[in-house]
């Protein structure tokens, strides 16, 4: 199954795409973490980005197609793949659905994650992440260790506040018209209501992928 989740900075695509990728056993691809990885180690592509993605802004189309053509065609990939943030203009809506159907898939479900700005605000302010495995964390100080795989927790350069209100306003102007995009060639998209504990939005998620049954059972409780 391949499913592509879409939502704003912040709305947990990184959090839930990690969780849903467990629970049914297909991996997840997140073109931020792919762009970062490539920073650190000086490739071509990481560097080509870097000053875009400091900013804010979307790298260009064809790096992230790019990207997408190495992973989708790679073994790893072959019982599907959940595509974290890897879809947020027209184009590579297009170029995906192009590149997909030449190996004979295709995208199965798109999932929007819906949060209100202010909560995003707040999120992406006191976010670290894990230099390392690129893990998010609430609530904990950069050079704190990370629980996963005791790399340095960071913040991110685009989490500070003049790039974060640039990321919301980008996701506006280019990422949203992807959700009509998908309407308009016969996708519905998932439209799930992320303002709530992790554990909550995954059993949504689920529960939207018709997949309710799978892996471990929501935990009671929720916001
Ligand atoms: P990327 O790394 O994908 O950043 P993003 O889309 O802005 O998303 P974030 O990682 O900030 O947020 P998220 O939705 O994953 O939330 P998270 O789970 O971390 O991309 C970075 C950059 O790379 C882009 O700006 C662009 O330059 C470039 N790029 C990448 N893909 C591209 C593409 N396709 N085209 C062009 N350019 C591209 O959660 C956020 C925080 O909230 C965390 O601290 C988490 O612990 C917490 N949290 C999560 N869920 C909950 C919850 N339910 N309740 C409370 N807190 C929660």
């Amino acid at each position: 199954m391949i499913i592509v989740l879409l939502g704003p900075p912040g709305a947990g695509k990184g959090t839930q795409a990690d969780l849903l990728s467990r629970r049914l056993g297909i991996p997840k691809i997140a073109t931020g973490d792919v762009l970062r990885a490539a920073l650190r180690d000086g490739t071509r592509r990481g560097l080509e980005a870097k000053a875009f993605m400091d900013r804010g802004d979307l790298v260009p189309d064809s790096v992230i197609l790019g990207i997408l053509q190495d992973v989708m065609t790679s073994p790893s990939a072959k019982n599907g793949a959940i595509l974290d943030g890897a879809v947020r203009t027209v184009p590579q809506a297009e170029g995906l659905g192009a590149m997909l159907k030449e190996i004979g898939k295709k995208v199965d479900k798109v999932l929007l994650f819906d949060v209100e700005d202010d909560e995003l605000v707040k999120r992406l302010s006191t976010r670290t992440v894990c230099e390392g495995c690129q893990t998010p964390y609430m609530g904990r100080e950069p050079g704190s260790t990370c629980e996963k795989c005791g790399g340095r927790l960071v913040r991110r350069k685009d989490d500070e506040p003049e790039a974060v209100r640039n990321r919301l306003a980008v996701y506006r102007r280019q990422t949203a018209p992807v959700i009509d995009w998908y309407g308009n060639h016969k996708m519905k998209v998932l439209r799930i209501d992320a303002d709530a504990p992790v554990d909550t939005v995954t059993a949504r998620a689920l529960k939207a992928l018709g997949k309710a049954g799978s892996g471990k059972r929501e935990k009671a409780g929720g916001k």
